[in-house]
């Protein structure tokens, strides 16, 4: 599937020179495939083709515009867990009745808006947010559908940083209070229960913990519909992780087909999250060699690319696999720490890596696409990049580069004393 690939052994994707692309755009520079992320995200869709389905795909992990345009033209819902991620997809031509809102932390101005929007279901994390939305509900004259975010108590053997699914982690409401707050929902004036929930991790790569947390939920459906509490729908989440260095993902169409299998019948709309899956290895980050600096203890390549850009390595020692873009031209490779400008011992990119470069050469960062921009900064007043979507044979420019003004437009010098 991967649109990655080497023609005359200069790196492409889908056809089109990434050297142009950074030629044209300029370095660092985010680089996505359209047709990447539409196939990736058809797996869960035509996986899930048995059973009346959303995938909801999860805002946070590359939020572009263009990115949620091209995800809603398939039927994409969208996971998103703040009004700023709201309005995005709103701006992005979507429709509220496809959101649904996740997040421990829903301010009172987010749940208006959202309520306002008309979005199709709140992910509920603690009973203070229920009170809350109920309250708010009745001020706003609506009843608000309301899906139980229920923490399965799982281990998701994933980062613990991206383990959301554990008693102890703050995300969701623990599996055994969990029927006593569904009584609470059900007998407030405006609330509407409407599903159930859960996620419990990131970058899963084994699906054995997800069918666990979905026979944990399938109990309380069981344990509800006796209680005379029926639910529309079942949401269980994202978190398939991908390959960044030699780990091998999950078959998604597989599992979505089992999920729908087990499913089948019990007349639920079934519900997926998923982020990275989509979007990750759809993306590289393309930067250029600035110095090669050659000291005795460790050699250091150089480039224009930092934890400004990409945090992944410098936060969870993350792995992605760095990749010279033109063709090989016969020089001896050395074994480098790829460094970044910032003025920060973590700002690595990637440790004892073997490249035969130059200073001057372009580099690929691979499997970029998701938590990478998202989570991009300005720390050092480095402007963030810009973001680049090849589709069908063009690479259009879907975000600019920030200018150096934009990072202070916000600030103000001291009036006079
Ligand atoms: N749904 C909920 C409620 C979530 O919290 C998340 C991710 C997702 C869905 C999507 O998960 P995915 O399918 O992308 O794994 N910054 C970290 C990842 C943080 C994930 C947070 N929640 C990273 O770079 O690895």
């Amino acid at each position: 599937m991967s649109g990655f690939e080497r023609r005359g052994g200069e790196l492409t994707l889908d056809g089109v020179s990434l050297a142009q692309v950074a030629q044209r755009f300029g370095t660092p520079c985010y680089v996505y495939s359209r047709s990447m992320i539409e196939a990736a995200f058809r797996q869960f869709d035509t996986g899930l083709a048995g059973v009346d389905h959303l995938v909801c795909y999860a805002v946070k992990a590359n939020s572009n515009l263009a990115i949620l345009d091209a995800l809603g033209r398939l039927g994409a819902g969208f996971d998103i867990v703040s009004g700023g991620e709201l309005a995005r997809v709103l701006a992005a031509g979507q429709s509220a009745g496809r959101v649904i809102f996740s997040g421990v932390g829903k301010s009172e101005a987010e749940i208006r808006g959202a309520l306002a929007a008309r979005i199709k279901c709140f992910n509920v994390e603690s009973e203070p947010e229920l009170e809350r939305l109920d309250a708010l509900a009745a001020e706003a004259g609506v009843r608000a559908p309301v899906s139980l975010r229920i923490n399965p108590d799982v281990d998701a053997r994933t980062h613990p940083y991206i383990s959301t699914g554990l008693a102890g982690n703050k995300f969701g409401i623990p599996h055994a209070h969990a029927l006593a707050v569904y009584r609470r929902a059900a007998s407030m004036a405006n609330i509407r229960v409407a599903g159930i929930g859960c996620h419990i991790g990131s970058q899963i790569l084994e699906t054995s913990p997800m069918d666990e947390a979905l026979e944990r939920v399938l109990d309380l459906v069981d344990a509800l519909a006796l209680e005379g509490i029926g639910l529309e729908h079942l949401d269980l989440g994202g978190g398939f992780g991908i390959r960044y260095r030699d780990e091998t993902p999950p078959d998604i169409g597989a599992h979505c087909a089992r999920l729908a299998a087990r499913l089948k019948g019990r007349g639920f709309q079934v519900m997926l999250e998923p982020g990275r899956a989509i979007v990750g290895p759809a993306g590289a980050l393309l930067t250029r060699v600035e110095y090669l600096k050659l000291d005795k203890e460790k050699r250091f390549a150089v480039v224009d690319a930092s934890m400004s850009e990409l945090i992944r390595p410098a936060l969870y020692e993350s792995w992605h696999d760095i990749v010279a873009v033109g063709p090989d031209q016969g020089r001896a490779a050395g074994r480098y720490d790829v460094v970044g400008p910032v003025c920060e011992s973590s700002d690595v990119l990637g440790f004892d890596r073997d490249l035969a470069v130059a200073a001057g050469d372009l580099l690929a960062i691979l499997s970029a696409g998701a938590y990478g921009m998202v989570m991009a900064s300005n720390y050092n007043s480095r402007p963030r990049p810009c973001e680049v979507l090849v589709d069908a044979g063009r690479a259009i420019e879907v975000r600019a580069r920030e200018g150096v003004d934009s990072l202070f437009a916000l600030e103000k010098r001291l009036p006079p004393r």
